[in-house]
């Protein structure tokens, strides 16, 4: 990170994420961990770092053993991969937060003078809470749900910082995120911006799932909240109205009649042939008769 100002600099990441820090410290198994997942990721356009052979994209993806990705912070490498940009791909939903930082463990064993912030890393590495929680809160005027997580300290609630945080909106499948991942502050505290036309249900309601990205240090970490922040949805439940009988009511006249013609016209048919059957068997006894 000295004053180096390379193609790096055009990339911008928000001053709160070059910050972000590991969540464990690099050891040979998260670099072994992190070159087999650079290897199916990576290599086809970074090539072998060290080796100078990537792909001749504009703009250059670059050596990662080079000084154009060392130069960048943790964070930054981070959220590079997360968030991607151009040519380069968004990881988000391709590899979990802790391969990520695999992958930024196997680049840093490319660089001699590397030091991970170790203090920090050992402080997130005993989690000092022993319970979290997320309280989500509406700002309707700005579009905004502001996340607080707080953590149980010995018997005191005090702020999460300096942690990952998405919220998604529950669909009939899956899950829609809401804006981009945050990181808390200092008050434990992220705001996401909602947009106008999220889908909610007849009330306009949208149950909302915040949580922590990191698992592997706090587990999963979610909590549920339901707001009107939706657009009303008026589709019919499949069990309403269009199921034909559920009720005389409902059924329109021209079925019922159709309906009722077809049942007196197959009765009809049936007792029709049982009267011919009946014809032929008196028309043979007056036969024997004679
Ligand atoms: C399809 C090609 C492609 C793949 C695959 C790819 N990248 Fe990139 N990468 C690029 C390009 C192109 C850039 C330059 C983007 C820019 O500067 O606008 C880039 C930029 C980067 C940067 C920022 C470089 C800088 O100057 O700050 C990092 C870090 C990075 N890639 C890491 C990775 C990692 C790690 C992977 C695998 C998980 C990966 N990339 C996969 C094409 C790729």
């Amino acid at each position: 990170m000295s004053g180096l100002k390379s193609t790096a600099q055009e990339w911008e990441v928000s001053e709160d994420k070059q910050q972000r820090l590991a969540p464990f410290a690099f050891n040979d198994q998260s670099v072994t961990a992190g070159e087999e997942l650079y290897n199916t990721n990576c290599i086809s356009c970074h090539g072998n770092p060290g080796q100078g052979n990537y792909q001749q994209l504009d703009p250059i993806p670059g050596d990662p053993a080079t000084e154009k990705i060392q130069s960048n912070s943790d964070g930054s490498i981070y959220y590079k991969i997360y968030e991607g940009k151009g040519l380069m791909p968004s990881f988000r939903n391709i590899l979990a937060p802790d391969e990520i930082w695999e992958v930024v463990a196997y680049i840093r064993s490319f660089n001699d003078s590397y030091k991970q912030l170790v203090a920090e890393v050992q402080k997130l590495e005993n989690v000092r809470w022993s319970e979290i929680k997320i309280l989500l809160a509406l700002n309707r005027e700005n579009k905004e749900l502001t996340a607080t997580v707080k953590g149980l300290e010995e018997d005191k609630w005090t702020p999460v910082p300096n942690t990952g945080l998405i919220v998604a909106a529950e669909r009939y499948f899956g899950q829609l995120q809401i804006d981009e991942e945050k990181l808390t502050d200092e008050k434990g505290m992220a705001s996401f911006t909602y947009p106008e036309n999220i889908k909610g249900d007849t009330l306009g309601h949208v149950k909302l799932q915040s949580m922590l990205t990191d698992q592997d240090l706090f587990g999963r970490v979610s909590t549920d909240t339901t707001f009107r922040i939706g657009m009303l949805n008026d589709a019919q439940p499949l069990n309403k109205e269009r199921a034909l009988w559920n009720s005389n009511k409902k059924a329109p006249l021209w079925l019922i009649i159709s309906y009722i013609s077809v049942v007196l016209a197959v009765w009809g048919f049936i007792f029709y042939v049982l009267f011919q059957l009946r014809k032929i068997y008196f028309a043979g006894k007056k036969e024997t008769v004679n």
